[in-house]
């Protein structure tokens, strides 16, 4: 029997309020296509500062829904981080869009807007920033790239909810976007188990996404080019099956409604492990840059592993014998098998998200972590050399 019950790095934190939640939707007239879904979406917009929401079954589809929405020439081209997970990258390459990279800055490990500007062709179209971890990219940077060669945004906001920009504005308010993404994965901020939202201010960007989400259709009397009566519907694109069900939306209505809660906890954490760590001469904890309000979803620590004194491989074993599950965020996206043998990105491509994958480690942060656990997780940390 294990003694010393694992710490994992990321998990969701589920009160009986949600289980209430999701027991009456089990009990209502609607599983999907039902109440929850709009409602869950009017408290996005309500969180965020939004007009329009539209709840989807995770962010991947979300992204996806987002770039086939900009309706992109087949050739276009479009920029996004190489430190992140696939899927800012993949949703592009499903709309025939090139995934093309730009390196990222050394300080919270986002994409380098100079990086952006040097990476931008005629073929470029849209930029898909990452707030990796958390903590938003330098948007009004790139939103005036974004002016200046009339491209689309859209924001992989999918650790980001809760966060706010420098400006004071929530992330997902898209005042320096076309469209923000948001996951719901159970390692985020809050969980609907699978689940994902993209917000927008651009009404026919909205009426796209709803299309798109639902196998391109519409009874929209307004959008028919006939109508014969109630039954009838029209396909006027090419969608997909994207929806989020009632089950999800209601256990998302419950958990946003703790989201602030949530990110006061994961506050304490890091402030926490910040004062723990700050001695050690072999690790950089998470920065945050002044003005931002960072709800970290991940605490991406970078580490010298030759001066610590062992492997990265090493490290991770031993804190795990201590009970203390880590993870890598991210093995750069342009060293993939197929990104390498599709588009011919090479290693050494992109030099500065190579190297902060060499030194990153993240560490457990959840809001169900007890201080015992924090203690733990601090603990195993400062025994490693
Ligand atoms: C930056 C980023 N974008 C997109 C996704 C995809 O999210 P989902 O699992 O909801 O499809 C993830 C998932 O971890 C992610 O980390």
């Amino acid at each position: 029997m294990n003694a010393m019950p694992m710490i994992p790095y990321g998990r969701q934190s589920i009160d009986e309020d949600d289980i209430a939640a999701v027991v009456a939707t089990l009990r209502s007239a609607f599983l999907t296509q039902g109440p929850a879904v709009a409602q869950f979406e009017a408290a996005l917009c309500s969180y965020t500062g939004a007009t329009y929401c539209v709840a989807v079954c995770n962010a991947t589809a979300g992204l996806h829904m987002a770039v086939a929405a900009l309706e992109l020439p087949a050739g276009s081209e479009g920029v996004t981080s190489p430190n992140t997970f696939l899927a800012s990258a993949n949703c592009m390459a499903y709309c025939n869009v090139k995934p093309v990279f730009a390196d990222i800055e050394p300080q919270h490990f986002n994409i380098d807007p100079v990086e952006v500007q040097a990476r931008i062709t005629d073929a470029t179209r849209v930029l898909v920033p990452v707030h990796f971890a958390g903590h938003p990219a330098d948007m009004v940077a790139i939103a005036e790239i974004a002016r200046k060669h009339r491209l689309r945004v859209i924001e992989d906001a999918a650790h980001a909810i809760g966060s706010r920009y420098e400006d004071g504005g929530m992330v997902g308010n898209c005042r320096h976007s076309d469209m923000t993404v948001f996951s719901f994965h159970p390692v985020k901020t809050i969980t609907t188990g699978e689940g994902g939202a993209i917000t927008t201010n651009d009404p026919e960007l909205y009426r796209r996404l709803l299309r798109l989400r639902s196998h391109g259709m519409t009874k929209d009397p307004q959008e028919l080019t006939s109508n014969p009566g109630p039954w009838y519907y029209e396909m006027q694109s090419l969608g997909f099956n994207y929806r989020l069900t009632d089950l999800q939306a209601a256990l998302g209505i419950t958990q946003l409604a703790k989201l602030d809660q949530f990110a006061a906890r994961r506050k304490a954490i890091i402030a926490q492990y910040n004062r723990s760590f700050s001695q050690l001469d072999w690790m950089q904890a998470p920065l945050q840059q002044g003005g931002v309000d960072a709800c970290f979803h991940l605490y991406a620590t970078q580490i010298d592993f030759p001066r610590l004194g062992k492997t990265r491989q090493q490290a991770m074993q031993l804190l795990l014998a201590q009970g203390v599950g880590t993870q890598v965020h991210y093995i750069p996206v342009h060293t993939q098998p197929w990104y390498r043998s599709t588009y011919g990105y090479q290693m050494g491509d992109y030099p500065a998200a190579e190297s902060y994958y060499e030194r990153a480690l993240s560490l457990p942060l959840f809001p169900a972590m007890s201080d015992a656990e924090v203690a733990r997780v601090v603990t195993a940390i400062q025994s490693l050399p």
